[in-house]
């Protein structure tokens, strides 16, 4: 088959905030399972992602912690890729919108437009706050949908029936910021042309035959009411500045410019591969696959607004295809980050590796309704068919060549009916499944392959090489080899959902190359030969008891713990050198670090934050003041274990004499903690 171009998008999230597993089923996980599918059959697939760093959301969430927007953005941007990465959910280029490259690819995009004549310049009023002196653009402003009637609409859009909003046009519109009763003031604003575009766009939207039905149903009610001319700048200091001299104080609106970031993001990797040119082999190429991946609210602006701001520059692609998700429900309520009804994936892979998660959700995948997360279904599914199907069936394939066979494949004798109709099956799998993952379809992927696994498992129980191993050697040794060629097909047919456990069964199989460099219309060939020798096997997936999944449970609606709120440690001042000067290391070897026991503790008398410790370093026992009373009881340190600055200079605090100092770290909350050896060490030893 001939190698295709695809250039497949994830919706770039916000960069306010962690990711929770919304955004992972909305977008990132069947985008990643789409892009690794499309790489096993051979093509070249460029997946480029980043993080949406301008817009309102950002701007609220930095004037809330009294930080900048830049510090938000650079502060989650690392969050957020890191976890993904954890998840297995790897981009070619995963870039910011912040970043230089997006704000010139962004005022070309907007040039371009304003040379074509698709913007007015109009008067519009606008809601303003006066005690902030701001309008109050988009986010800022709640108030009363005027269609749906949703009491909680934000100025931008309806999160309850999803349409686009202008703030002026809510039902008792409050700010988001101050209770001070908001005022409608003129202001002049770039409108861009949409309604222009309508007939464009449903000429081209009524070719898109093989969209889901619920994206096209939703585009066919947007036209029903007409498209109407959009506002595309707001009055805000946090964005991309228009390239036009009478614009001060303009920033482009956030969708505008954020969808652009698909390309600028795209022009950044070539730039990084150094071809910087490259890029324009996916986006002015008629013959590229350009795959947009989003949850539901995301429709209108890449399915109307995007595609007709690509119509109205002229150079670009169309979208391919808007595969957009429903909503992913958590434990029967709607997701709510501000309830902490959410399961945030860095929480999750703390405590869980990153394959049950892929699998799950794409079990459950929202691809045509709202879909429900349940730990106890998430348990059930990992139990029942991660470990008992899948694992078990490799397990005891792979087990049973080490014990048996020496750990060589055998070499098959006659096939009876039953081995043909395996190696048949397997030889059909591809396509089967392939169907499934070309059309958008996890959930039928993943029944397809549970099948595959009952018929894999069956197949063994039937044969019962435990049995021929006594009784007809020969037989026995067919089994196993028809058995080898299943487990190396379901480790590449697994690959686009289940990347590390592929991964794993290949090094188990000890096969050349990588099982992602594998072909997958060769998948279901015998690719295992008899003779060769398997490496050792492992368990792939562990049951999940009820205590892990109770308590995964016990979280959700609790107030957010310290940890989930990072923006308090400002990590963008440690690489400021004036802060933060580096040091040599001889300057730090000065410092004796020590592990000390505490003997007792009592507070020092009118002061609250102050404990008195006597400790002991090594023999020699001492008394130290520590500030540590807010967060600890006296009571409770005698025994625990401390780590002092050993070689401080005495000091006499409150009329109390201290000869070191203990170490501990400032949590969220600004009180104390200390910072304690991870397990019990010997009082006195050196710290380095
Ligand atoms: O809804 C959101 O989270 C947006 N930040 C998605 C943007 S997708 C694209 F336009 F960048
Ligand atoms: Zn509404």
């Amino acid at each position: 088959m001939a190698k295709k171009k695809y250039l497949v998008t994830d919706a770039l999230p916000y960069a306010n905030g962690k990711l929770h597993l919304g955004h992972i089923a909305g977008s990132h996980l069947p985008g990643d399972i789409y892009v690794r599918y499309q790489r096993l059959k051979g093509h070249d697939v460029l997946h480029i992602g980043g993080t949406d760093d301008h817009g309102v959301p950002i701007t609220l969430t930095a004037d809330k912690a009294g930080i900048t927007p830049k510090e938000v953005v650079d502060t989650y941007y690392p969050i957020i890729f890191n976890s993904l990465k954890s998840l297995g959910i790897t981009f070619d280029n995963f870039s910011q919108t912040s970043r230089p490259i997006h704000h010139t690819t962004s005022r070309d995009f907007f040039t371009r437009l304003h040379e074509n004549d698709r913007f007015d310049l109009r008067e519009v009023d606008q809601i303003y706050c006066p005690s902030t002196n701001r309008s109050l653009p988009d986010r800022y402003v709640e108030g009363t949908c005027p269609h749906c009637k949703y009491e909680r609409a934000r100025g931008d859009q309806c999160e309850n029936c999803g349409t686009m909003l202008d703030g002026i046009q809510l039902i008792n519109p409050v700010s988001d910021l101050c209770d001070v009763p908001l005022e409608v003031r003129r202001s002049s604003h770039w409108y861009f042309k949409l309604s222009e575009a309508q007939e464009s766009l449903e000429h081209w939207l009524k070719g898109k035959t093989d969209w889901k039905n619920s994206v096209l149903n939703y585009c066919a009610g947007w036209f029903a009411l007409g498209l109407e001319d959009r506002p595309i700048t707001r009055d805000l200091d946090w964005g991309i500045a228009l390239p036009l001299d009478n614009s001060e104080g303009k920033v482009m609106y956030v969708w505008f410019e954020a969808v652009i970031g698909y390309v600028s993001s795209t022009r950044e990797w070539a730039e990084r591969i150094g071809d910087p040119e490259r890029w324009k082999t996916y986006w002015h190429n008629p013959d590229c696959t350009l795959v947009h991946f989003m949850g539901k609210d995301n429709i209108v602006f890449h399915a109307i607004l995007w595609p007709a701001m690509l119509m109205a520059h002229g150079d670009y692609i169309l979208p391919t295809s808007v595969p957009a998700n429903e909503f992913l429900n958590i434990e029967g309520q709607k997701l709510s980050t501000s309830r902490n009804w959410a399961i945030w994936l860095d929480e999750y892979l703390e405590d869980f590796s990153p394959d049950p998660l892929r699998y799950y959700l794409a079990a459950i995948a929202p691809e045509t309704k709202d879909t429900d997360f349940s730990w106890k279904d998430f348990q059930a599914r990992n139990n029942n068919e991660l470990a008992d199907i899948f694992g078990n069936f490799v397990n005891r394939s792979l087990t049973f060549i080490t014990r048996y066979f020496d750990g060589t494949v055998p070499s098959p004798g006659e096939f009876a009916s039953e081995d043909e109709a395996l190696l048949k099956l397997l030889k059909e799998t591809p396509k089967t499944a392939g169907d499934c993952f070309e059309n958008f379809q996890v959930r039928a992927a993943v029944r397809e392959l549970i099948l595959l696994g009952n018929h894999f498992n069956k197949y063994f129980n039937d044969q019962a090489p435990w049995h021929t191993r006594k009784t007809d050697r020969d037989r026995c040794g067919t089994t196993l080899y028809v058995c080898a060629q299943a487990v190396r097909t379901l480790a590449v047919i697994i690959g686009p959902i289940l990347p590390f456990t592929a991964d794993k069964i290949w090094e188990m199989l000890q096969l050349e190359g990588t099982v992602s460099n594998q072909r997958w219309d060769e998948a279901g060939e015998p690719g295992v030969p008899a003779g060769h020798k398997i490496g050792q096997p492992k368990i792939l997936f562990s049951k999940f008891e009820d205590v892990r999944i109770e308590a995964q449970i016990a979280k959700l609606g609790k107030p957010q713990t310290p940890a989930q709120l990072p923006l308090s440690v400002k990590t963008t001042d440690l690489n400021d050198p004036e802060k933060n000067p580096t040091i040599p290391i001889d300057v730090f070897q000065k410092i004796e670090l020590r592990v000390a026991d505490i003997l007792s503790a009592e507070r020092v008398p009118k002061t609250d934050k102050l404990l008195k410790l006597r400790i002991r370093i090594g023999t020699e026992e001492r008394q130290i003041v520590s500030g540590i009373a807010p967060t600890y009881d006296p009571a409770d340190l005698p025994g625990r274990q401390i780590v002092v600055v050993a070689n401080l200079q005495p000091a006499t605090i409150r009329g109390v004499e201290s000869k070191g100092m203990l170490l501990a770290a400032t949590n969220t909350d600004g009180d104390p903690v200390l910072l304690i050896p991870d397990t019990a060490t010997e009082s006195g030893a050196e710290v380095k």
